[in-house]
């Protein structure tokens, strides 16, 4: 997995997974409410940046949070002991070999990694394993697809492309926003729901304009510089000035779109 992992288990990303989440967390999730005293499996928690909001605005629930990479496991730590959130048990673990009983859990959560995983639709199907007859799942991701932005380049469309693309040959799916319905459709969940979540940015929404042009969209893209110039999916010249127009779509009059899907079924 490290291997496919298109953004890495670095520092810089960590920071820019961390304001992502602070940036979106009203929007996203603002209905992150679980039924009182269930138990939750987080699916790839990655540093704790979703899991600190969900467990802290949701204290009568317990809370286990796997991922894959201990590293990012001790950070999530760290930060949700940090913020003294005592309901919440971290624990290495694969989503495709889960240690866990059949049907144990009332709910489970997954945010942003589906769209890094070649079986998203295996994935669903081990997490069902696990959740009781009657729970749900709550499944949020982006959809590259879906950012636009003024003033328009050319430059900056082929540089997001690029990153679409990186993920696509790592065996991920960058677009996988637009398909959640078919997916938790196609795994046999009920009352199957997708919300969509625009986030619109212009210089009236400072908070965004930092938080979620630069920080998180602008950076992730920054953040594949090397990768995706060694594979050669795009030139050095177009891919910095694709970046530069990004920045520049967070001018004062620049504006900058892009929506995130958060679906859920229920286990029957
Ligand atoms: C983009 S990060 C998202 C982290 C977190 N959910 C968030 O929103 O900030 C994706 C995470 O999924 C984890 N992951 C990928 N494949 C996994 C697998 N098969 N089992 C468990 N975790 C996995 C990665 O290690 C990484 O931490």
């Amino acid at each position: 997995m490290k291997n496919n992992y298109v953004h890495g288990y670095h520092e810089r990303e960590s920071v820019r997974l961390a304001d992502q989440a602070d940036c979106l967390s009203a929007l996203l999730h603002h209905d992150s409410i679980f039924v009182e005293n269930s138990l939750v499996l987080e699916a790839g928690c990655g540093t704790g940046a979703q899991t600190r909001i969900i467990a802290a605005q949701n204290p009568g629930s317990q809370f286990i949070s796997i991922d894959i990479s201990e590293a990012s496991l001790r950070q999530a730590e760290q930060s949700v002991r940090s913020m003294n959130i005592s309901n919440v048990q971290f624990r290495q673990g694969n989503i495709f070999e889960l240690d866990f009983d059949d049907e144990m859990f009332d709910h489970i959560f997954i945010c942003f990694v589906l769209e890094h995983l070649p079986k998203p639709k295996q994935a669903l199907q081990a997490l069902k394993r696990v959740l009781k007859k009657g729970g749900t799942l709550t499944l949020i991701e982006g959809d590259h697809g879906s950012a636009y932005f003024y003033p328009r380049s050319r430059a900056a469309q082929k540089a997001i492309d690029a990153l679409v693309k990186l993920q696509a040959l790592a065996g991920g799916n960058a677009l996988i926003g637009r398909e959640l319905y078919p997916l938790l459709m196609e795994t046999g969940f009920k009352d199957c729901q997708v919300s969509p979540r625009m986030v619109y940015v212009d210089a009236s929404r400072p908070e965004y304009v930092e938080g979620f042009t630069k920080n998180t969209f602008t950076a992730m893209i920054e953040g594949v510089r090397e990768k995706v110039i060694n594979a050669n999916i795009i030139n050095e010249q177009t891919f910095d000035k694709g970046v530069r127009d990004l920045y520049r779509s967070a001018e004062a009059d620049g504006v900058f779109c892009y929506t995130f899907f958060k679906g859920s079924g229920r286990k029957t």
